[in-house]
């Protein structure tokens, strides 16, 4: 048994979604959006879930920020639906929309918890849609205006934002299931360099804004990627990979450039237009206060042989299920806690030492054992200790990890999977809306209290 603690001032968080948790998709004047339709009109969700109720946030916020206080939490990462403030995505705000938020940031406040708030997490108002989602330019400027009008509005009580949630998989991997209509891998990563050029601009409002004193910031998915073995095509395999999931996304918030590899990787390959100089200035004038990083699991790549043709790169581009033996989660992705450990060192080194919140960790397990109103989830409780204990390591290596929002508050709408997946610390009865504890969340509430807990490896 190793005692386990934090520096003073770390913030314990833990993290949802707008479309995920808050249900009434169509109330209170709340326009349309991208998630709506893919729910309502495709196949592409398991059981035909949707997210029209949810967890019922909407209507539930003040008994789930009563819960939150009782659990100790520090801050509450949320996002906010677009259509809900401009139901057309521009033009006409909706006052009904805006009171929710006033009503959940001014509750979250009076029970002294830090609202982080992410502007964009995946749910984009259809109207845009029509006019090719974050492949427009029109939907960049009108993101802008949309965050403008957040940070005048929220900005004298929010004083952590976020302007997007994990471009590659609402880009990449969205194209390429197919879930706005028509698309492709490559029409997803021109679409990063959009969402970009958005992030920046929505900076640029901050910076100018009438609450500039806050910390604004952009959330990455990103995995250290590991060669399989020694040989030196898996080690080119990893770099590559690593280009593709990590840099790439990293590079241009950062030092407002393309990794040269990545960049000529998809020149080859896919018809991939040059980028305006001016784009890469906007970034280079706008940088960032902390960057968020979400991490659930690592990459280990096999590359059998040169990358030759399009096929190649997809084969080392799409995920692959990891070995028998391996210990994964009910996603089927492998726990690798030394996975965030490396990937914090790796992006501390390599990008100036920057500031750093976990904006989500955390597994989705079956919690299928409940005992006295209690979930057993010692899956989940296992998961959550060595993930923290990494985290720790890099902390005490000097990375500049400040806070750690777990993934997910409650149980929730898992995009793709539906309800079929809970990675909540709480668990929701989707047909009563109970919220019940689990084994995870009492042990959390602990961990808080002490900031720290003792870790037995
Ligand atoms: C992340 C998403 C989040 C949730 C978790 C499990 O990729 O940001 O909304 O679905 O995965």
């Amino acid at each position: 048994m190793r005692e386990i603690k934090f520096p003073e001032g770390f913030i314990w968080g833990a993290a949802t979604s707008s479309y995920q948790i808050e249900g009434a998709w169509n109330e209170d004047g709340k326009g349309e959006s991208v998630w709506d339709a893919i729910c309502h009109t495709t196949s592409k969700i398991r059981n035909g879930d949707t997210g029209d109720i949810a967890c019922d946030h909407y209507h539930r916020y003040k008994e789930d920020v009563q819960l939150m206080k009782e659990m100790n939490l520090q801050a509450y990462r949320f996002s906010v639906s677009w259509p809900r403030i401009f139901p057309k995505g521009k033009g006409k705000i909706n006052s009904k929309g805006v009171e929710f938020y006033d009503n959940l940031i001014n509750e979250l406040i009076a029970n002294d918890i830090e609202p982080f708030v992410t502007l964009y997490h995946w749910d984009l108002p259809l109207e845009f849609n029509k006019l090719g989602a974050w492949e427009s330019r029109e939907v960049v400027d009108a993101f802008a205006d949309y965050a403008r009008f957040m940070f005048d509005h929220y900005g004298d009580r929010v004083k952590k934002w976020i302007t997007f949630n994990e471009p590659m998989v609402f880009a990449v991997w969205f194209y390429f299931l197919g879930l706005y209509g028509e698309g492709d891998i490559a029409a997803g990563f021109r679409a990063t360099h959009l969402v970009n050029v958005a992030h920046a601009k929505a900076i640029e409002a901050y910076r100018d804004s009438d609450n500039p004193d806050g910390l604004i910031g952009t959330t990455l998915n990103l995995d250290s990627v590991y060669p399989k073995t020694d040989t030196s095509l898996d080690k080119e395999g990893a770099i590559i990979l690593d280009g593709l999931l990590n840099r790439w996304f990293l590079d241009p918030i950062f030092k407002a450039e393309y990794p040269s590899d990545t960049l000529a990787l998809l020149e080859k390959y896919f018809d991939f237009p040059s980028i305006p100089d001016e784009d890469l200035q906007l970034l280079k004038d706008n940088p960032l206060d902390f960057l968020g990083i979400n991490n659930y699991t690592c990459n280990r790549v096999i590359l059998r042989k040169p990358i030759k043709k399009t096929a190649d790169f997809y084969k080392i581009l799409l995920p692959k299920k990891p070995e028998k033996g391996v210990e994964v989660c009910d996603m089927g992705r492998e726990v690798c806690p030394d996975g965030l450990y490396d990937l914090l060192k790796q992006v501390d080194r390599d990008y100036d030492h920057p500031l750093i919140y976990i904006t989500e960790n955390g597994i989705a397990c079956k919690d299928e054992n409940i005992v006295d109103k209690v979930v057993q989830d010692d899956d989940r409780l296992s998961y959550l200790q060595r993930y923290f204990e990494a985290a720790n390591r890099a902390v005490n290596k000097g990375v500049n990890l400040k806070g750690y929002f777990v993934w997910s508050l409650f149980d929730n709408f898992e995009w793709t999977e539906g309800y079929s997946k809970r990675f909540g610390i709480i668990r929701v009865d989707y047909e009563t809306q109970e919220r019940m504890w689990k084994k995870s969340s009492l042990w959390y509430q602990d961990v808080i209290a002490k900031n720290g807990f003792d870790f037995q490896s």
